[in-house]
């Protein structure tokens, strides 16, 4: 199965976020993914549920939400009901992981934990038949554009291993660039969310490029990513 490509629009216009999900879909996005945060959990603040709610109808694909807040629970059914198909949460935030879970279940969403760099992966031994992603964040949470750490890709093989052959999927956020999309993927992940390596647009002789120049922009980035997952090396 080849690997999924989900832009983050933290790297997007935010003065015009549905044109922005329309033309990285139209660019051949798999998902799109939403960073929520608290100026709390993480040090930044973004977006929440009413503009999750205002972006859904400009998503033909799969809304996928990265809720870095604490405390999470409880927000969980503004997003449910904002219309995101995936809503992550954090080990880090909140103390009872496992009911959390549940409810995104029960709310009929899809439901994910997230790891940070240093947070062990262990508590995903307990909520294997709970979750259906699994998010390693191979960044500090907060901003875009920073290095990815490499100790991940050891995380990434050990939580690929946990998941055998359960449909759960394995995702990594976070400094994902074409150079190190192969190593990601051979390490087990079968989705990439990219944020500066898609939302890139070269302008045109200091001029800031048009519609149609911003789409090719975009489709080249997520075919570079796809390609070099693909090589899986
Ligand atoms: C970081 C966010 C990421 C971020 C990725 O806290 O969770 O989704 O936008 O951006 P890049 O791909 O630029 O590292
Ligand atoms: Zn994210």
């Amino acid at each position: 199965m080849s690997v999924k490509i989900a832009p983050s629009i933290l790297s997007a216009d935010f003065a015009k976020l549905g044109a922005e999900i329309r033309a990285v879909e139209t660019a051949g996005a798999d998902w799109i993914h939403v960073d929520v945060m608290d100026g709390h959990f993480v040090p930044n603040l973004t977006i929440g549920p009413a503009v999750v709610g205002a972006l859904r109808p400009h998503c033909q694909t799969v809304l996928d939400v990265h809720l870095m807040i604490d405390p999470v629970d409880p927000y969980l059914e503004a997003f449910a009901k904002a219309g995101a198909d995936i809503i992550t949460i954090h080990a880090e935030a909140g103390y009872h992981l496992d009911r959390s879970l549940q409810v995104i279940r029960a709310l009929g969403k899809k439901a994910g934990i997230s790891f940070n760099p240093a947070t062990p992966e262990d508590a995903l031994a307990y909520v294997l038949d709970k979750v259906d992603l699994v998010l390693v964040m191979s960044v500090n949470p907060g901003f875009g554009g920073q290095s990815f750490i490499a100790s991940q890709l050891d995380k990434i093989a050990r939580i690929k291993k946990m998941i055998g052959r359960r449909k759960i999927d394995l995702e990594v956020d976070g400094g994902v660039t074409p150079t190190n999309a192969g190593a990601i993927a051979k390490a087990g992940a079968n989705v990439l969310v990219a944020g500066s390596a898609v939302f890139s647009r070269p302008s045109i002789a200091g001029r800031s490029s048009g519609e149609d120049h911003v789409v090719a922009a975009y489709a080249a980035n997520i075919k570079a990513l796809r390609a070099a997952a693909k090589t899986k090396k």
